[in-house]
């Protein structure tokens, strides 16, 4: 399964391939990695809503329900034109039945072309849960939670009633971030669920100390080892406050679902040293291999290198990993695959910087002892 990305604000062009358990994007900022993780996860969140099979014939209401999707996150259709090529967007579902293509017209989207080709649909992946989550977690989880919090005690207020409040719209994949934290039912999960496993590693290696989810205020709190603090996330370290949102994701929603998840991340390294990066990459492998699948978007060369010594040490599977790097170009961003194999995937991302950053510095040394023999 495929989503062909065309013209979608700054991207020219990106083919994301569905089939692939582990999905890593970098490229510069700005270039549409965030745009093409976003609109695939609206995209496939719809489509799970009605069911890959039953898709030809729920195409209306998937095209309300998308529409609303794509409206609350993007807000103005006539701002995803791509201003690079000054052509319009088109977002193309691929699988081996159908073929469904959602377009722009600058002002409204139109649904065409579900071709069914035979009765079996053999593309659809296999994912029965989706999650997204997006980057500045920490910072939004708790802007949302104070907010949340003071419409609550607002909505009480009976004055606050009468008066007209504009909420300011909040994108979907982020309003479901925060939704999916604050609807944490603690279920019966197997002691010896491998998902639960690596969220204990991660507790007891990375964060040092234990996540909760208070089910009364709806929040997540942080004990760290040895000690009877509830230490509110404002009260953590970005560390902590970090992955507290993807500990509590796994262990409480990941850990007990039936069937596959696939979890969006943006740059899991936001404010991690990165020892913490590369250790991260390791349990993002132990994921993969526990068949959560995984697309996340990176600008760390930490986590780049780690996934590749992990590829040496056949604990990803260079098959079923797919490497991006979006690249400039006069029309927009290019996103393409970057071959990848038992030795690990090219460095097309952070080469160059490397080794501008290396020839700057023989430059600069050479200047000092030219200037020291000069003295
Ligand atoms: N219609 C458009 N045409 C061209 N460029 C656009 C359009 N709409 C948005 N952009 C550009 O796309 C950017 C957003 O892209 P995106 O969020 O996907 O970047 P990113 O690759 O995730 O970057 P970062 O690494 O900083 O998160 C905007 O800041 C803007 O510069
Ligand atoms: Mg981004």
């Amino acid at each position: 399964m495929q989503i062909r990305i065309r013209n979608f604000g700054p991207i020219k062009s990106f083919d994301l391939d569905l089939s692939k358990k582990f999905t890593v994007i970098f490229g510069k900022n700005n270039i549409g990695k965030s745009y093409s993780t976003s609109v695939t996860y609206l995209i496939l969140k719809n489509l799970m809503k009605f069911g890959y099979e039953k898709l030809d014939a729920n195409l209306t209401e998937f095209g309300e329900s998308f529409r609303e999707s794509f409206y609350a996150t993007y807000e103005d259709i006539g701002n995803l034109t791509n201003r690079f090529s000054q052509k319009g967007m088109k977002l193309v579902l691929c699988t081996d039945a159908l073929e469904l293509t959602i377009e722009s017209d600058g002002k409204k989207l139109l649904f065409h072309n579900v071709a069914t080709a035979g009765n079996k649909l053999t593309g659809s992946p296999d994912i029965s849960h989706i999650h997204y989550l997006p980057a500045s977690r920490s910072g939004l989880y708790q802007a949302l939670s104070a907010f949340s919090q003071i419409f609550a005690e607002l909505s009480r207020s009976r004055g606050f009633l009468k008066k007209k409040v504009d909420i300011p719209s909040i994108p979907e994949p982020v309003s479901d971030y925060f939704l999916g934290l604050s609807a944490i039912r603690k279920r019966e999960t197997e002691d010896d669920n491998e998902i639960l496993r690596l969220v204990r590693e991660m507790e007891k290696n990375i964060l040092k100390g234990e996540v909760h989810f208070n089910e009364e205020t709806k929040q997540m709190v942080y004990t760290p080892c040895h000690t009877d603090l509830s230490l509110d996330m404002s009260l953590t370290s970005s560390m902590v406050s970090e992955l507290s949102p993807v500990v509590s994701y796994l262990k409480y929603i990941v850990a007990s679902a039936d069937g596959t998840s696939i979890i969006f991340i943006e740059e899991p390294e936001a404010h991690l040293h990165p020892e913490t990066q590369v250790r991260l990459m390791e349990i993002f492998a132990e994921l993969v291999r526990a068949n959560v699948r995984i697309v996340m978007t990176s600008h760390s060369s930490y986590m780049f290198n780690k996934m590749n010594n992990l590829i040496l040490d056949k604990k990803i599977d260079p098959e079923t990993t797919g490497t991006v790097v979006f690249k400039h170009t006069d029309e927009g961003s290019v996103g393409t695959y970057v071959s990848t194999d038992e030795l690990g995937a090219d460095d097309e991302n952070f080469l160059d910087v490397a080794e501008k950053l290396f020839n700057e510095k023989l430059e600069l040394v050479e200047k000092l002892d030219t200037g020291e023999r000069a003295e």
